[in-house]
């Protein structure tokens, strides 16, 4: 990717905030530590005296509000050319604050959108702000591993035809494991429909950046495109961007908006500044970084494999339905063969080598790896998994997966009503056949088993104690001991 308008090799808001501590200037604005002087001084030992120094507010020097363009829209121009797009929007928030402001502009109070219905939490966070109204379509699993794989251009086209009242559908790609779904074929069918599709991309802001990865959404045609930038592409943590295709069906003028409310009026000039090094590291050095490090992980993918017990989640899963491609920059166990779940693999990663992966699931355990991996950090990776599928090994034969949650019938209420509906507290047992109240979900991954909306099945409830038993925390709940859930009140007769 990459445009020849601007100077990819430049940082524009980088550049402004280190020039402006480089004059030494009286600060009489925020923040208030005034350059780290006033912070406590443990704060400026851990983050290092430059960190504070370059942490100013907005409006100093028109780094971001001057006339444009300014070093703020110069950074955003920049990362839209970088990935292709025809506007970028920095985000300070996480591609969460992206999801919310998606369904602000594009799902408006009472309107029907599609989504998948395990989109991150951020979706429905996202509907309940705005009021539209969700028509889930599942993607395709893998029932043995239970993990969830991409949407099915067939299935959407079909649910599509079913709803002409949808305008915008909201797809995931890559998964949480690295596996792509087949976006030519999605972005064809929606846009056959006249539909908008939006591309949930977190998981791959270096899709795009060398020929060996899965081609980006934008390159397809997507009309709007999240990257979590902090995820594996270099920038700081709660920093993410949003991207708008050249698509005739999205108004960028809302999008602008939904971005404006949902942000601080005091945005961190790190977070700003470490989107705009990223953008540039991956415009400018991109292929070669990420090419070194896709050549040493094919060594680490055979050592791995040659574990006893050990298969990998990798390109032999293209081509099944709902998997287009799989991106390298992540390693993905099976661990079903060593007779433990993943949870238990990862605790014993953690506390027994201080080797921490990103997460497990009940048959699997996820490492995100990035252009920062060191020879010595993948050998260390190899040996801890070596090590531990020999120290978990039991007799009995593979793990039985959780068995799969029964797709989901939908919300029988918008989910901003049922969240913000009169709501009472309930025993969970007596919560069957009742609206909940809340997003339910076991984490890792945090994808939500019931969502505000949704009739509270047996199955749902089962599902949920499984889940916990197998070794998942539960997010969201109220009650994170799974007593009790809040459901909306019943209308009383009379
Ligand atoms: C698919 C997907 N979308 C959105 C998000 C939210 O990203 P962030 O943590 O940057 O807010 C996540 C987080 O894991 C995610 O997996």
């Amino acid at each position: 990717m990459g445009g020849a308008e601007h100077d990819q090799s430049s940082a524009p808001f980088l550049e402004a905030i280190v020039a402006y501590k480089a004059r030494n200037p009286a600060r009489f604005h925020v923040p208030g530590h005034k350059g780290g002087v006033g912070a406590d001084p443990a704060l400026v030992e851990a983050l290092g005296a430059d960190a504070l120094a370059h942490d100013l507010a907005q409006g100093i020097d028109g780094i971001d509000d001057g006339p444009e363009p300014n070093p703020y829209s110069l950074a955003e121009s920049l990362a839209a050319e970088a990935y292709g797009a025809e506007k970028t929007w920095f985000l300070t928030n996480g591609a969460s604050q992206g999801n919310h402001a998606l369904c602000l502009a594009l799902a408006p109070l009472g309107k029907h959108v599609v989504a998948q219905r395990n989109s991150h939490a951020s979706i429905v966070d996202g509907l309940v702000l705005s009021g539209g109204n969700p028509i889930f379509i599942e993607p395709e699993y893998d029932s043995e591993l239970g993990m969830a794989l991409g949407v099915d251009p067939q299935k959407l086209a079909a649910l599509l035809a079913e709803h002409p009242d949808a305008h915008t559908a909201f797809i995931v790609s890559p998964t949480y494991f690295g596996l792509t779904a087949d976006l030519e074929g999605c972005i064809e069918v929606a846009h056959a429909a006249d539909v908008a599709l939006v591309v949930d991309q977190s998981w791959g802001a270096h899709l795009g950046f060398h020929p060996e990865l899965p081609p980006s959404a934008l390159s397809l045609g997507a009309d709007a495109v999240l990257t979590s930038t902090h995820k594996l592409a270099g920038s700081m943590t709660q920093s993410a961007m949003l991207h708008l295709g050249s698509s005739e069906r999205i108004d960028a003028a809302a999008i602008n908006r939904a971005v404006r409310i949902l942000r601080s009026t005091s945005q961190s000039t790190l977070l700003i500044a470490s989107l705009d090094a990223a953008r540039r590291q991956l415009a400018t050095r991109g292929e070669a970084l990420l090419g070194e490090t896709i050549e040493k992980l094919v060594v680490v993918r055979e050592r791995l494999a040659a574990v006893n017990g050990i298969e990998l989640v990798d390109a032999s899963f293209v081509g099944r339905l709902g998997v287009s491609g799989y991106d390298p920059m992540r390693i993905v166990l099976d661990v079903r063969e060593v007779g433990c779940s993943g949870f238990e693999f990862l605790d014993h990663l953690a506390g027994e080598h201080d080797v921490h992966p990103e997460m497990a699931s009940h048959a699997t355990v996820v490492f995100v790896v990035s252009v920062a991996e060191t020879d010595a950090q993948l050998d260390r990776l190899v040996e801890a998994v070596a090590a531990t599928a020999e120290q978990l090994r039991r007799e009995g034969g593979p793990l039985q997966p959780v068995a799969l949650l029964a797709p989901s019938a939908g919300c029988v209420v918008p989910p901003r009503e049922a969240f913000l509906g009169e709501a009472e507290v309930v025993l969970l047992d007596h919560a069957i056949g009742r609206i909940s109240c809340e997003s339910i979900a076991g984490y890792p991954p945090g994808i939500p088993a019931l969502l505000p909306g949704e009739r509270v099945s047996a199955e749902v409830i089962a599902h949920l104690r499984q889940t916990v038993a197998a070794g998942s925390r539960v997010h969201g709940a109220s009650d994170s001991t799974l007593a009790t859930i809040a459901v909306l009140r019943e209308e009383r007769p009379g």
